[in-house]
This record gives C-alpha cells, sequence and structure tokens, in this order.
C-alpha cells in the first residue's frame, strides 16, 4: 500500500459549500405510523445512554428475541475480540420465521418475490407467508442433511435472485451449516477459489439466472469451477430458466429431488451466540478476496435493530420493504433477509435488471406493490437519472415512505434528483454508510429524527462510537480529513478473516491501537456530520461494488500478452468509480481495440465482468519511483485526465508520462 492522503479525489470544496438541510417530516405518512425515533433529543439521549451502558442497552434489545439459554454476558471485549451474548444459544433461522408464527401471524406475507421476464399477464410473482417459508426451509434443511451437510460445513451458493436464494440462508442457518454467498456475477475462478478458501464441499445453484432478458449460466460456471478445485463432492441445482445444462450423475442433484418427499419440519440446532453463521469474501488491498466472518446472535440483533430504526419498519400497518441489492453482496444479506424477516414487515425480492423490459420497471414494482421503504444504491440512481424523469413520472409512487442509499458517498446532485423525483420531497433519504466488515448500519440518519444533508451519512447510529481520528488515534477537528474508526465494539462486528488471523490484524487493527480502521477517509463537518471521502486503501467502489486494483492487475497478467498492469479508479458518470487499467505488453504484441476487448474478456473471466476495465492503455514502462515502485497518483491523475500536481521528481522516466497521456482511447 502506498500511503495515499486522505481521499486526494475529492472536491472537498464543492461538499463543504453543501448547506441545504432537509428536516425530517413533521408527521409520517399514515402507513408509517408515528417515527420511532421522533427526534434529536431522542436520537441523542439514546445514543449517549448505548454508548455508556451498552450491556443494558443491547441486551434489552436481545431479550426481546428468542433465544434456546440466555446470555451470560451481552459483551466481551478485547480489542481486536469480541464475543456477544456470550454463553446463550439461538438461532436466526427460528427469529425469522418461529419468532412470528408462534406469536399468531404465521399466515403474514414474508417475502414477495417478482422474477424478471414479462409474460402477457405480467410477471411472475411469488408471496409467501411466513408459515409457508418454515416449510420450505424445513424440507431444503433436511435434504442438505441427507447428503451429509452438517454442523459447521460450508455451503456455498451461487443463485439468481430466487426465493429458493433466501429459503437456502435460513435452511443452512437452521442447521448449523455456514452458508458463503458468491453473487452471481462472479465467474468460475472466482467460485473455485472461494470454494477452496473454505474448504466447502456442497454448491447450491441454478441452471440458470435471468438478467435483462437473457440467461446468465450459472450452472455451466459451477461445472467450470469444479474443474478447477477438487473440494466440491455434491452440486444441488435449481431449475429456473429452463436453459441446457450438463448434469453428472455422480456429482449433480437436482433441487426439487432433494427436497420433494422430505419433511417440512426440521429442528433448529442450538446455536452458540458465537458459533459462524456465514462467510462473505470480499474485496481488499491485496489479489485474495478475504473471507469476512459472521456469527450468530450479535448479527442478528444488529441487523434487525438497525433494520427496524433506519427503515422505521413497523407491522401491521400494509408496510412493503424494498431493497434493490443482489443477496450476493452483505446488503442483500443483512437487509433483504435476516434483518428483514425479524421485524414482520414482508421483504419484496427481485429477480433482475432496473431496465428490464424497460427503464422504468423499479417504478412500475414500486406502484404495483405499493412499497414504503426503497433502499437502493447511488450507481442506480445515477443511471435513473440518466434514464430520465419520463419513467418514474409515469409511475404513481405515493406509496413510498422512506428512501435508502448504500455503497459508496451519493453525489449531492443525485440525492436531491432522489429527493424530488423519487421522494416528491416528502420522503426522508437514509444515506446508510457501512461495509461487508460491519455486517450492518453504522452511520445513518433516522428518518423521523435527523435532519439531512445531501452527500451527507449524517451520525452514528446508537450503539456505534464512530469517529475521526489521525495515525495516533487522536480525534481530527471538525472539517479536516482523517481514519474513520470505531472505538468499541458492536454486535454485527466481523469476527476474523477466515483463516487468516494475521491479515485480520494487519488489515484493521494495525494502524490505530485498539481501534477498528474502516479503511475510508473521512471528516465530520460543524454539525459532527460524517462525510465519507473514499477508501484509503488499493479498493476501488465501482457501482457499489468492492473490487481490489490487484485483484484486477492479477487477472490482467496472467494473460500471456501483458507483462505488467496497474490498475487504478477513475470517475465515472454512472458507476462513481470507473476501472482503468495501464499495461505493458510481450514483445511483438500489436496494442489495438482488439487486444483490449480481449483482455476485458478476459478479466471478466478471471474475476467476473464487474471487474472490467473500463480504460485499457498501453505503454512501453509504468511510472516508477527509484525504488520500483508504480506511481499510482500519477496514473490516476492521468486517467481522470487532471494535470497532475503530484511531485514527479522521483519519477524514473519523464517520457513515461509523456507518452501516457499522449494516448488517447
Ligand atoms: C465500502 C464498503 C455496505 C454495503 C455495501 C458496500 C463504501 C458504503 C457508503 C455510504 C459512502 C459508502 C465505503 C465502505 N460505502 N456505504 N453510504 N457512503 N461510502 O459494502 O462492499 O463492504 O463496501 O463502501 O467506502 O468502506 P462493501
Amino acid at each position: 500500500m502506498e500511503g495515499h492522503a486522505v481521499a486526494e479525489n475529492q472536491d472537498i470544496r464543492s461538499v463543504l459549500q453543501e448547506d441545504r438541510i432537509f428536516e425530517p417530516p413533521a408527521e409520517f405518512d399514515s402507513r408509517i405510523g408515528g417515527a420511532l425515533v421522533g427526534s434529536m433529543e431522542q436520537y441523542r439521549s439514546m445514543h449517549e445512554r448505548s454508548l455508556e451502558d451498552p450491556e443494558g442497552f443491547w441486551g434489552e434489545i436481545a431479550s426481546e428475541f428468542h433465544w434456546f439459554k440466555p446470555w451470560e454476558k451481552v459483551v466481551e471485549w478485547s480489542a481486536p475480540d469480541c464475543r456477544w451474548f456470550d454463553g446463550g444459544t439461538t438461532n436466526i433461522s427460528w427469529n425469522c420465521l418461529e419468532r412470528q408464527i408462534e406469536a399468531g401471524h404465521g399466515a403474514d406475507v414474508a417475502l414477495i418475490w417478482e422474477g424478471e421476464p414479462v409474460g402477457p399477464n405480467g410477471p411472475e410473482i411469488i408471496e409467501l407467508t411466513y408459515e409457508q417459508l418454515l416449510k420450505q426451509t424445513c424440507r431444503l434443511a433436511n435434504g442438505l442433511k441427507s447428503i451429509g451437510v452438517g454442523r459447521g460445513d460450508v455451503v456455498t451458493i451461487y443463485m439468481g435472485m430466487v426465493p429458493e436464494l433466501a429459503i437456502a440462508m435460513l435452511a443452512c442457518a437452521r442447521i448449523g451449516a455456514v452458508h458463503s454467498i458468491i453473487f452471481g456475477g462472479f465467474s468460475a475462478h472466482a467460485i473455485a477459489d472461494r470454494v477452496d478458501d473454505a474448504r466447502s464441499k456442497v454448491v447450491l445453484t441454478c441452471d440458470g439466472g435471468w438478467r435483462r432478458g437473457s440467461v446468465v449460466p450459472l450452472k455451466d460456471n459451477v461445472d467450470a469451477a469444479c474443474e478447477m478445485t477438487s473440494h466440491i463432492e455434491k452440486v444441488v441445482m435449481l431449475r429456473r430458466c429452463g436453459n441446457q445444462v450438463q448434469l453428472d450423475a455422480d456429482r449433480d442433484i437436482d433441487w426439487h429431488d432433494l427436497v420433494s418427499g422430505q419433511d417440512d419440519a426440521c429442528e433448529c440446532e442450538h446455536m452458540e451466540s458465537e458459533d459462524m453463521l456465514f462467510l462473505l469474501y470480499t474485496s481488499g488491498s491485496t489479489g485474495k478476496p478475504k473471507g469476512i466472518v459472521h456469527t450468530t446472535g450479535g448479527y442478528m440483533v444488529h441487523t434487525a435493530t438497525t433494520a427496524r430504526y433506519v427503515f422505521n419498519l413497523v407491522p401491521g400497518r400494509n408496510q412493503v420493504y424494498w431493497c434493490t441489492a443482489d443477496i450476493g453482496w452483505v446488503t442483500g444479506h443483512s437487509y433483504i433477509v435476516y434483518g428483514l424477516l425479524p421485524n414482520r414487515v414482508p421483504t419484496l425480492m427481485y429477480e433482475g435488471a432496473p431496465n428490464f423490459p424497460e427503464e422504468d420497471r423499479f417504478w412500475d414494482i414500486v406502484q404495483r406493490h405499493k412499497v414504503t421503504q426503497f433502499y437502493t444504491a447511488p450507481t442506480a440512481i445515477r443511471a435513473f437519472m440518466k434514464w430520465g424523469d419520463e419513467h418514474p413520472a409515469k409511475h404513481d409512487l405515493s406509496s413510498l415512505c422512506v428512501l435508502g442509499t448504500v455503497g459508496e458517498p451519493i453525489n449531492p446532485e443525485a440525492w436531491m434528483w432522489y429527493h424530488k423525483v423519487i421522494g416528491a420531497e416528502r420522503c426522508p433519504i437514509v444515506d446508510t454508510w457501512w461495509q461487508t466488515e460491519t455486517g450492518g448500519h453504522m452511520i445513518t440518519p433516522l428518518p423521523g429524527a435527523t435532519p439531512t444533508v445531501p452527500g451527507s451519512c449524517t451520525l452514528p447510529f446508537l450503539g456505534i462510537d464512530a469517529a475521526i481520528v489521525n495515525d495516533k488515534g487522536e480525534e481530527q477537528p471538525p472539517n479536516i480529513g482523517g481514519l474513520l474508526v470505531i472505538r468499541k465494539p458492536w454486535p454485527s462486528m466481523l469476527r476474523g478473516i477466515y483463516g487468516d488471523r494475521e491479515r485480520f490484524i494487519e488489515t484493521y487493527w494495525s494502524r490505530v491501537k485498539g481501534m477498528y480502521t474502516a479503511g475510508d477517509g473521512a471528516r465530520r463537518d460543524d454539525r459532527g456530520y460524517f462525510w465519507i471521502m473514499g477508501r484509503i486503501d488499493d479498493v476501488i467502489n465501482v457501482s457499489g461494488h468492492r473490487l481490489g486494483t490487484m485483484e484486477v492487475e492479477s487477472a490482467l497478467v496472467s494473460h500471456e500478452y501483458v507483462v505488467e498492469a496497474a490498475v487504478v479508479g477513475m470517475p465515472h458518470e454512472i458507476k462513481g468509480t470507473g476501472i482503468a487499467a495501464f499495461c505493458t505488453l510481450g514483445p511483438d504484441i500489436e496494442a489495438d481495440d482488439q487486444l483490449r476487448d480481449l483482455l476485458r474478456r478476459h478479466v471478466a473471466e478471471e474475476i467476473g465482468a464487474i471487474a472490467k476495465p473500463d480504460m485499457i492503455r498501453f505503454t512501453a514502462a509504468l511510472p516508477k519511483t527509484r525504488s520500483g515502485k508504480i506511481m499510482r497518483r500519477l496514473l490516476r491523475d492521468i486517467a481522470s485526465g487532471n494535470e497532475t500536481t503530484q511531485d514527479t521528481t522521483t519519477l524514473e522516466d519523464f517520457t513515461v508520462l509523456a507518452k501516457l497521456r499522449e494516448q488517447d482511447e
């Protein structure tokens, strides 16, 4: 890592000038009912109490959940290790399902699913009540047991956005198996790497997944992954798209064969609060994705509590909550499934693309399902802006009450558009800052309490001690950038990187002693509001998806024509950050557009389509310091078309820089 200046790419001036303030609505729409937290005084006193007495605060909340055995201690903390609700046993599947059924709400809708294809009678829609969801979960859980899956086994899930994906999570959790979900956009290589790292023997997949009217060949990718790793013993495949697939009689099992005839009751394993619930791989500074470890009790309490307060979820009010993320990312884990079901507000799952069959698909969904809370990413908002206001204008969006955003800083322009065109200036916007590692929301407005400012994620959630510090851990004064850290443990914090204690400590706990370093640069303004300024490591945020620049570099150099590659982020109108790659080629390799296409496809094969460079420049050499380090800051300037202001005195060869600038794709 190169020790970047904090958020060097950010135009701080424009952000500092942002002084528009939007007060929370005096009265929420009747569907939302009263605000759960209705004023800043209430927020401040709750936040204060939560930090002074975390045991009391979280203990009270946790006792609303179902525990087979109560915990002995709310939290134990010795940085970097925490234990929440230690000694207690529970099951998150029970808390998502039986807890509602036992309270008499088994016939309430738990999950609403809408498929992508639109037939003559409209799209396919499935509604599952808590009872139905429980039965399906139990059948699959029993099916998994019948093929030898048990407590502690890692089950890899590589599926499209179908109801069975949520069912698979709940089934694993039920029997104590650890799920490791891989986003369907990742490649066979990415599957094999993750399967190897987790030593996972069972993969759940689909024949294909619908995306913009075409089929993503999920099963083919799993087949290819099976060639690259020896760990996979069983592949369970759900038929969804009816595409041609190869079946291996010894290895592959049809989903329906596995579940049909299974008992629709299955006892929950009594899980220790600190038993692993899932692994989720995410990108870091090195080439190898890391398996983030989340455990049971704390994650359950944190995700459900944040979901409730941040989206003002109130059961029995005909609320319909929709998060547009894919379950393959942490947002889907926490805010489609685990954080939602315990709140008894139906969670909507949509299978496909926002522009299929037309660019108004999301607004059509909002109107038909009368969505009350809507949660999406800035990159999507920027795409909607570009597609034009006529698409939302065609639909009745008056059901909406709370709008959310997540994944990357939202530019004030996109915020204002969201506020005006989608929210009709009446829906509070919750800009939620958090990470795969934090498991749940960390810094976010509460919709009934917090005045919002476009571009700021505002204030820490209850129980969260967030701060901006320098390398010594000293808090920075207002408007001075620094490292975003969390100083006290929170229930859903990561418990480690799977199988790599050293990397866990090095990545999160070594820069500032005793504090969790998030990897983001940020500042607080005069009112104490947080402004995220961007990553301070070699991670880039492409359309709200995290990628390591080194991952993309290794993918590029794994091609025989590429000798050396450097990858940096560059501003991109829709994606927020695009990927710029600088490559040096082997002797006699023709540097042309054909090669660019070839390399883009190669990266897609190695990692997935999301990692395809937006720009590839070929160069005779990369600018390096005298000690041989690639000068990424310079490359970032070139990629973003800025005149470089960086000190270039250590540049090994000035002509390299001049040549890179001349080239325009
Ligand atoms: C990184 C985490 C959290 C789920 C989706 C991404 C950036 C996330 C915001 C926000 C500014 C944000 C940060 C963070 N980020 N939310 N509201 N404002 N930046 O999860 O893939 O783990 O990425 O996304 O840089 O570190 P992730």
